[in-house]
C-alpha cells in the first residue's frame, strides 16, 4: 500500500428519480488498499460500486480514479475491473482462453495473451487446470479464474460484488482468504460489498460502513470494532448491547450501573460487548437474574435481565453453565463501554 490515492469520491450523490441511492457521500481509497462497501440490504453498496465502475454515473458530484476525473466517463474509458457473484465465465472457453479472451479483444496478439494469461494462472496456482471448461472446476476454483481474468487486464481498480454468494457456506472462508491473498501478492487496489459483517472484518483493510445511502463509518476492522461512532455501527458490527443513561461527574449511571465516563454531560448511549460482561452467581452491583443459557459450542450464550436493559452476555465455554432463574452479579471492567451517543 501506498499513500498515492487511487479512487476519491468527492460529494458524491446519485438519484434514481426522486430516489436517492448514494446520499452525499466522499472517501478515498489508497493504491494498493483494500476496501468493503459493508451494510444492510438497500444502503447504496451496489450503486457506490457502480459509480467507480462507470455502471452508473453520478447526478452530482465528482469520481476520481488514478487522479482522473471520470465522473461523466463511460465504463468503457475507465480502466476498472470487475468480479460478479456469477462467475460470468464463458462456458465453451477453457480456462486459458477465458482468461486470454480480454486482452485478445483488446487487441493484443493471441500467442502474446496466452503467454500472459499462463504466467498469471501459474502464479495464482491453477496452470495446471488451463484445459479445463468452467463446468469441470469447482465453485472457488471459478471464482479464482473470474480474478485472474480480471487481473490480467491490469486494471487500475478490481471491484467485486459479493462474489461469494454462490460459494458454498463451507469453502466462502477458503475463497474469500484466497481473494484476499491475490489482492496482496498483486498489490491490487480493491473495492468489495458484502452484507456479512464477518466477511468484511476479514478481508479488509477498512470498511466502509453504509446506512440509507450514507456513510456511518469508514476505519479499520479493529476500529469499527473497538470504537464504533454510532449505535447503528456498533450493532451493525458484531453484537452489541446498547444502554441509555446519563452522564455526570465523570459516571454513566443507568438504574444500577454505575461506570467511568468521559465526554458530555446529560443523556448518553454506551455500546456493551456481550464477551465483556463477566458473570458470578450471588448479589452485587450490578446485578441481573439469568433468563436463558444457551449452548453454542464455542462459548455460552445468555440473555440477562437487568434494571437497565435485557443484555447479551457471552463466556467461555471454560466456565461452568449458570442456570436460569439465578440471581448474578456483573463486572463490567472500566475499558468495556464505548460511547457512541
Ligand atoms: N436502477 C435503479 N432505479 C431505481 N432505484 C434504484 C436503482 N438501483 C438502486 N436503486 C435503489 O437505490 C437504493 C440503493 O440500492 P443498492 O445500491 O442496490 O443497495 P445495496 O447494494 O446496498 O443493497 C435502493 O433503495 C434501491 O432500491
Ligand atoms: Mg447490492
Amino acid at each position: 500500500m501506498t499513500d498515492e490515492i487511487a479512487i476519491e469520491f468527492a460529494e458524491v450523490t446519485k438519484r434514481y428519480g426522486t430516489a436517492v441511492a448514494v446520499d452525499n457521500i466522499s472517501f478515498s481509497i489508497a493504491k494498493g488498499e483494500m476496501v468493503t462497501f459493508l451494510g444492510p440490504s438497500g444502503c447504496g453498496k451496489t450503486t457506490s460500486l457502480r459509480l467507480i465502475a462507470g455502471l452508473e454515473l453520478p447526478t452530482t458530484g465528482v469520481v476520481r480514479i488514478a487522479g482522473r476525473d471520470v465522473s461523466q466517463r463511460a465504463a468503457s474509458e475507465r480502466n476498472v475491473g470487475m468480479v460478479f457473484q456469477s462467475y460470468a465465465l464463458f462456458p465453451h472457453m477453457n480456462v486459458l482462453e477465458n482468461v486470454a479472451y480480454g486482452p485478445v479483444i483488446r487487441g493484443e496478439a493471441k500467442a502474446t495473451a496466452r503467454a500472459r494469461a499462463h504466467e498469471i494462472l501459474e502464479q495464482i496456482g491453477l496452470a495446471g487446470l488451463s484445459a479445463r471448461l468452467p463446468s469441470e472446476l469447482s465453485g472457488g476454483q471459478q471464482q479464482r479464474v473470474a480474478v485472474a481474468r480480471a487481473i490480467v487486464q491490469q486494471p487500475d481498480v478490481l471491484l467485486f460484488d459479493e462474489p461469494l454468494s454462490n460459494v458454498d457456506a463451507k469453502l466462502r472462508r477458503k475463497v474469500r482468504g484466497e481473494i484476499r491473498d491475490l489482492q496482496k501478492r498483486f498489490g491490487l487496489t480493491a473495492v468489495y460489498v458484502t452484507h456479512d459483517q464477518e466477511e468484511a472484518l476479514a478481508v479488509s483493510d477498512r470498511i466502509v460502513v453504509m446506512q440509507a445511502g450514507r456513510i456511518a463509518q469508514i476505519g479499520s476492522p479493529r476500529d469499527l470494532y473497538e470504537r464504533p461512532a454510532s449505535p447503528f455501527v456498533a450493532d451493525f458490527i458484531g453484537d452489541a448491547n446498547l444502554i441509555s443513561g446519563q452522564v455526570s461527574g465523570g459516571r454513566f449511571r443507568a438504574a444500577d450501573l454505575d461506570l467511568p465516563m468521559q465526554g458530555n454531560e446529560g443523556a448518553a448511549q454506551i455500546s456493551l460487548r456481550p464477551e465483556r460482561i463477566a458473570l458470578s452467581p450471588g448479589s452485587g452491583s450490578p446485578s441481573g437474574k439469568v433468563l436463558s443459557c444457551t449452548y453454542l459450542g464455542s462459548r455460552w450464550e445468555y440473555e440477562i435481565e437487568t434494571g437497565f436493559a435485557e443484555l447479551l452476555a457471552s463466556r467461555p465455554m471454560t466456565e461452568p453453565p449458570i442456570a436460569p432463574g439465578t440471581d448474578v452479579s456483573l463486572t463490567i471492567p472500566d475499558n468495556a463501554p464505548i460511547r457512541v451517543a
